[in-house]
C-alpha cells in the first residue's frame, strides 16, 4: 500500500509554504531544531575539560549507532538547507516589493536585526563548511587523526589563525542566536506583552552560555590550559 497525499492538503501545504507567515513558521521551526542542536553541541563540547577519555567517548557513543547518527545528520541537513533557502526566498521578496531603496533610509530596530541576520547568517553557513573539514573529515587540518577528537580539537585550535577564525564565527552565532531566538517566539506566536521581557532576557542569555561555552575552547587551548 502507498500512502498518498490528498491533492488539496498538498496543494494548501504548498499556499502555506507560498505565505510570509508559512516562510517565517519554516524559518522558527528550522530555527528552533539547530538552536537545540547547538546548545546540545556545545554542552558536549564542554566535556573536553573532562578530559581526553571523556570526550573520545563523546565521539564513540556518537558512532555505536550509525542509523541513529545519520538520521540526526539527515533532519540537521535538512533544517540548514530550509532555513537558508528560506530566508533567501524572504530577502527576495523584501527587495522586491522596493527595488528602489528609500529616499531617506532611517534604520529602525527591526531593520536593525534583519540586517545583521544577512551577514551573520552567512558567515554561519561558510564556518560550518569549514568546521566539517577541519574536525569531522580533518581534510583542511595539519594533523587530523580519526575518532582522537581531543587531540584534533587542541592541536587545531594551537593555529592561531584557526582559533581567531572560530571566535569570529562564535560571535556571528551569538548575534544570529539573539534575534532569530527572540523573532522565533514572534513568529510561532509565543510573544505577548507580558512575557517580551522575558523572552528577550532567554534570547540573550542562550546566545551568551553558547558563544561564551564554546569560545572558551580556543581560548583555553591558545592559554595553555588544554594541551
Ligand atoms: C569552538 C566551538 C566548537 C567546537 C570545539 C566543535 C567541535 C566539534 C568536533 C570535535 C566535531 C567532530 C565530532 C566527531 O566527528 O566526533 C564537530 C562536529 C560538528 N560540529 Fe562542531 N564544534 C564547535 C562549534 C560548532 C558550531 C557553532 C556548530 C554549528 C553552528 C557546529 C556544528 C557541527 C556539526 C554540524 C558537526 C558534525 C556532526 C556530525 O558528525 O554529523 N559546531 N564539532
Amino acid at each position: 500500500m502507498t500512502a498518498t497525499v490528498p491533492a488539496n492538503a498538498r496543494s494548501s501545504l504548498a499556499s502555506f509554504y507560498d505565505s510570509v507567515i508559512g516562510k517565517k513558521v519554516v524559518m522558527a521551526v528550522t530555527g528552533l531544531i539547530l538552536f537545540g542542536f547547538v546548545v546540545v553541541h556545545m554542552l558536549g563540547n564542554l566535556q573536553i575539560y573532562l578530559g581526553p577519555q571523556a570526550i573520545n567517548r563523546y565521539a564513540e557513543l556518537l558512532r555505536v549507532s550509525p542509523g541513529l547518527l545519520w538520521g540526526a545528520r539527515l533532519v540537521l541537513l535538512g533544517a540548514v538547507g530550509l532555513h537558508i533557502l528560506t530566508a533567501l526566498q524572504l530577502a527576495k521578496r523584501k527587495m522586491d516589493a522596493r527595488p528602489q531603496g528609500y529616499q531617506k533610509y532611517t534604520p529602525t530596530t527591526s531593520s536593525y536585526a534583519s540586517r545583521t541576520m544577512l551577514w551573520s547568517g552567512p558567515i554561519l553557513a561558510a564556518f560550518i563548511v569549514y568546521h566539517l573539514l577541519h574536525l569531522t573529515v580533518g581534510s583542511v587540518h595539519g594533523d587530523f587523526r580519526e575518532m582522537q577528537v581531543y587531540h584534533n580539537v587542541v592541536s587545531g585550535f594551537r593555529v592561531i589563525p584557526v582559533s581567531i577564525a572560530y571566535i569570529v564565527a562564535m560571535a556571528a552565532l551569538g548575534i544570529h542566536m539573539h534575534h532569530g531566538v527572540w523573532s522565533l517566539f514572534q513568529s510561532l506566536g509565543v510573544a505577548h506583552p507580558r512575557y517580551t521581557p522575558l523572552l528577550k532576557k532567554f534570547a540573550a542569555a542562550a546566545a551568551v552560555v553558547v558563544v561564551a561555552g564554546n569560545i572558551s575552547i580556543p581560548v583555553s587551548v591558545m592559554l595553555g590550559i588544554l594541551k
